[in-house]
């Protein structure tokens, strides 16, 4: 209801913003370029954050630079269930059929791999997204899914995508051959101090408005009870916006947040 109240052409809070549109966050930056050399290395990576910092986001936008003549990639977002579920959802993914045994499956997806790497010369990339949900034998079965020619090439490149308590999880001794063959790690945080006007400022102004409609104040209130994690900024300004309108303000205030909190749970 917001949007009229100040003259927005749309929601400023959208999830599908593409991916060059999107707000260049630093941490964010440095997750991408991590991402970025884990590709070229071709092993497995582990990237976690807290829930809302952007880590599908920043995923999409590295999924988003790759030439598709180069790679391709396998994206599974829903990592609960066990190995055959798994070796299911790899299997959708690449086209091949589904109704298998598991050892077929566990077959049909290495030769796929090993088919695009020497044949099509295409570089396999597969993400697991919430792998925080991943069972533990599960995590350990996408680990001899990378194992190609007795463990001397890296034919598939590997990114688990989770949660902080991922990294706990995997730093335990029974995933040990899993954690020493992790080439790159990173955890991402969320938006710094400084760059939460400028992020709500480029959200805005996507949305069609160059006015500063955040007085300081609220933008602190937003940074506190947010930490900076982008989904739960989006959802503090969201609703202090509305707050705002509803009070006819001309700008959001810290009280407008404040009145904001209960909706944002
Ligand atoms: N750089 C950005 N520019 C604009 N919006 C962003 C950016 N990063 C994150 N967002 C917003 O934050 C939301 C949450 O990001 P995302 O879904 O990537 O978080 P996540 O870390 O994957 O969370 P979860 O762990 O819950 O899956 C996005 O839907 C988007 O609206
Ligand atoms: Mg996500």
């Amino acid at each position: 209801m917001y949007r009229s109240h100040f003259g927005l052409s749309r929601h400023p809070f959208a999830k599908d913003i593409p991916a060059d549109e999107l707000f260049v966050a630093q941490a964010q930056k440095e997750l991408e370029v991590r991402f970025g050399h884990l590709i070229n290395l071709r092993g497995i990576g582990l990237f976690t954050g807290d829930s809302g910092s952007g880590k599908t986001t920043v995923g999409r936008k590295v999924v988003a630079s790759l030439h598709s003549g180069l790679h391709r990639v396998f994206y599974v977002p829903n990592s609960t269930g066990n190995v055959m579920d798994l070796y299911k959802s790899i299997a959708w993914e690449m086209g091949l059929p589904t109704e298998r045994s598991r050892a077929a499956l566990y077959r049909a997806i290495r030769t796929e791999v090993t088919r695009l790497d020497v044949e099509a010369h295409l570089q396999p990339l597969l993400v697991i997204d919430e792998a925080h949900h991943l069972r533990s034998d599960v995590l350990e079965e996408l680990r001899l899914l990378t194992n190609y020619d007795m463990d001397s090439q890296n034919r598939l490149c590997l990114v688990f995508v989770g949660h902080s308590e991922l990294r706990r999880r995997v730093g335990m001794a029974v995933h040990e051959a899993l954690n020493q063959r992790i080439i790159v790690r990173h955890h991402l945080g969320g938006l710094l101090r400084d760059e939460l006007p400028l992020y709500l400022t480029h959200l805005l102004r996507r949305a069609g408005t160059e006015l500063p409609l955040f007085e300081p104040a609220a933008l602190e209130a937003i940074y506190q009870a947010s930490a900076g994690l982008p989904r739960k900024v989006n959802s503090f300004a969201h609703h202090a916006l509305n707050a705002a309108a509803i009070a006819h303000a001309k700008a959001v205030t810290a009280e407008h947040v404040q009145a904001a909190a209960p909706e944002v749970g």
